[in-house]
């Protein structure tokens, strides 16, 4: 990487994903963990992940979600939502599920937990457990959101969709209803990670996208006042990218199992970033100084025609991680913009891996022993 501009006053970060561990009982295809991740070992003990929950909270930091691998894999869970509670930062869990059960639940609300965000792979038995890599998921999902309803704890659920459970859309708002979720987030997979190793069986058609987008829109509108949908589009066949992270080291940060801190779940995907460890900097010097949050802030580091697009401060050039995996750049503009000279062979791209007959999974794993 070359110098990075120096930001001297970056905006300070609202949210932290704290990835508290990569173990996970699923095995997604298209988890958005690193290819390459370390299991139990290399792992924040409990006292380091508490300094870092009351370091976030004095850099202003509001929101924490409790992320993975899955979370309830950490026996200190319960410890960690109490540190998250006495610094005041409101607790989400993301979770599969799979770890939990009502006590457990029940006793992590009694130390605070503010909200649970639950994973669901699919509304039917056989599709869930063909993209969780884990039987009977589905099970065990309906009985969580039982319990988190009772606990009268706020829930989220999450969907990431693609090619082989999109026609099930519908089902998939009304299941979020029947639960009782507040919101639901109906992401279209984003190829980073493992899903990249399945684009050929995960690539929606251009028509699922299109119809996606009106079925959002028609459920938005009966639903108000009953449930929130938050819908990432599919943005390779859109006009414009979306604004990544609402701008590279802009509003939040995630913090690896092992204690390195990045701008965003994928940038170690970004050859020559270096990222620092909470165990050596404090948050807030690596926040405020440290080369790879400074990388992409502002626009100077811009190429034509992001430099001179007025969509700029709207999009910020789009993903810097997109930019990096499609135009071999992370400083070019994100190939699913339209503006962009890669534009046209990355819609072709995404039609030929939609038409591909593809429906074997590469299935998420770890690469040492957990
Ligand atoms: Fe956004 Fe860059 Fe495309 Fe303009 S050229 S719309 S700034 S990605
Ligand atoms: Fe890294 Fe978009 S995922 S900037």
């Amino acid at each position: 990487m070359n110098a990075v501009p120096q930001n001297t006053s970056p905006l300070l970060p609202i949210a932290m994903l704290a990835e508290l561990t990569y173990r996970c009982p699923l095995a997604c295809p298209y988890c958005s963990n690193p290819l390459s991740m370390s299991g139990r070992s290399s792992e924040l003990p409990t006292e380091i992940w508490v300094d870092v929950f009351r370091q976030a909270a004095e850099l202003g930091i509001l929101h924490l979600h409790l992320s993975g691998g899955e979370p309830a894999s950490r026996r200190d869970l319960e410890e960690l939502v109490s540190a998250a509670g006495e610094h005041g930062l409101y607790s989400n869990l993301i979770t599969s599920g799979v770890g939990l059960t009502e006590q457990r639940l029940g006793e992590l609300k009694r130390r605070g937990l503010d909200h649970v965000q639950l994973s669901i792979q699919g509304v039917d038995h056989a599709t869930a457990d063909k993209f969780s890599g884990y039987k009977n998921s589905l099970a065990r999902k309906l009985a969580v959101a039982e319990w988190v309803a009772r606990l009268d704890i706020p829930l989220t659920l999450n969907a990431v969709m693609h090619r082989q459970n999109l026609d099930r859309l519908e089902d998939t708002i009304e299941l979020a209803v029947q639960l009782g979720a507040r919101r639901l987030e109906v992401a279209t997979v984003q190829f980073h990670g493992w899903a990249e190793q399945n684009r050929g069986a995960l690539m929606p058609t251009r028509e699922q996208v299109r119809q996606a987008g009106e079925i959002v829109r028609a459920a938005r509108e009966r639903l108000r006042g009953i449930l929130v949908i938050d819908y990432v589009p599919a943005d390779y066949y859109a006009r414009f990218p979306k604004a990544c992270m609402g701008g590279w080291g802009a509003t939040s940060m995630n913090v690896a199992p092992d204690g390195a801190v990045l701008p965003c779940h994928a940038a170690h995907t970004i050859p020559g970033l270096v990222f620092e460890n909470v165990q050596e900097r404090s948050l807030r010097d690596i926040w405020e100084a440290s080369e790879s949050f400074n990388a992409f802030r502002g626009n100077e580091w811009m190429q034509e025609p992001c430099r001179s697009c007025e969509r700029k401060h709207v999009d910020f050039g789009g993903c810097r991680c997109q930019a990096m995996a499609l135009a071999g750049d992370a400083r070019a503009t994100d190939p699913a913009c339209s503006l962009s000279p890669l534009h046209l062979d990355l819609v072709a791209a995404a039609e030929r891996d939609a038409a591909s007959q593809e429906t074997e999974l590469v299935y998420r794993k770890l690469t040492s022993p957990a």
